[in-house]
């Protein structure tokens, strides 16, 4: 009963903010996304009944938040397999969590079908998609692979994330840059539940689909510009969200916006590269593969970014 599973991390392009139920994360709204495979996350679950109780190693670390949501999730899933069985987690990401790079999406992935394959769950993508979902609601985008929506249905069973395009439809490009190592002081989690507080948000939720619908469109055409403009949009549409609710939050620090102007003035220059970031500030550069290169000289260039992850 020891299964190790490995799951990416996925950058949503229409973002999932606000829940309309907070207990099953079950989103406001649809988002689209596609996975990174630079940004992954290796676990391993062991059920036995040597163990006395769980024990949950994350990066090395045993944080007392992040241990107690595992558990959470753990018990879940043990009661969907009727099983009383504690359990050995040990998770390690390649990258820095609470940066905003969204660990906790291929984190509740990899530990969802690690878990779920060490106890013989037998799950289909579906299921698995719902069962991660329950742990982070942005890792039931990183079950399935390629250009996933996550539909947010009506109740558990119909929440659930999916593929719409191929890994291989079209060759864009995701540049994590990192640009400070502060951790971000309120986690997703947190913030989310004031969404509703925005006076935006309801022009927001009736708008969301239609723009999905556009996004779809313009990756079917493989129109980048188009593509790039809705991303970017949806990006400073969350964050005017955020900014806006009662309490705010800034996710925002002075290195995020320097670093969104200078994407802009780089399209000014005919570089065709467009940000989206997510409750974090480190930006997410978006590109096609031709242009890789190219934009690596321009992050080259600034001194106060960290390091950059295709
Ligand atoms: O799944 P969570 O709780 O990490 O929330 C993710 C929320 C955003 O990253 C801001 C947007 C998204 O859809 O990934």
């Amino acid at each position: 009963m020891k299964k190790t599973a490995l799951a990416y991390s996925n950058i949503a392009l229409i973002k999932y903010w606000g829940k309309s139920d907070d207990n099953l994360r079950i989103p406001l709204n649809d988002s689209f996304s596609f996975n990174l495979s630079g940004l992954k996350t290796i676990t391993t679950v062991e059920f036995s009944d040597k163990f006395k109780k769980d024990d949950i190693v994350i990066d090395g670390g045993k944080n007392a938040n992040e241990v107690a949501r595992v558990v959470k999730h753990l018990d879940g899933l043990r009661s969907l397999s009727e099983t009383k069985l504690f359990a050995k987690v040990i998770s390690q990401n390649s990258f820095p969590s609470k940066a905003g790079l969204s660990s906790s999406a291929s984190g509740f992935a990899a530990l969802t079908l690690a878990a779920c394959t060490a106890l013989n769950l037998n799950l289909k993508e579906k299921e698995l998609s719902i069962q991660a979902r329950l742990g982070s609601g942005s890792a039931s985008r990183s079950i399935p692979g390629g250009f996933v929506q996550w539909y947010k249905g009506e109740n558990s069973d119909s929440s659930f994330a999916s593929t719409v395009f191929p890994q291989n439809y079209w060759g864009i490009v995701d540049i994590v840059v990192v640009v400070s190592d502060v951790q971000k002081k309120v986690p997703t989690s947190d913030a989310q539940k004031y969404a509703l507080t925005s006076p935006f948000m309801s022009k927001r939720l009736e708008l969301v689909d239609g723009k999905i619908e556009s996004l779809k469109k313009y990756i079917q055409q493989k129109n980048f510009q188009k593509f790039g403009e809705i991303v970017e949009g949806e990006c400073l549409q969350m964050h005017a969200i955020i900014a806006t609710q009662s309490p705010s939050f800034i996710y925002l620090l002075p290195e995020t916006l320097s670093l969104m102007q200078k994407v802009r003035s780089w399209r000014d220059e005919g570089l065709q590269v467009f940000f989206t970031v997510n409750t974090g500030h480190d930006v997410h550069l978006i590109c096609e593969e031709k242009d890789i290169e190219k934009v690596q000289k321009k992050i080259q260039e600034i001194k106060f970014i960290k390091r950059s992850i295709i």
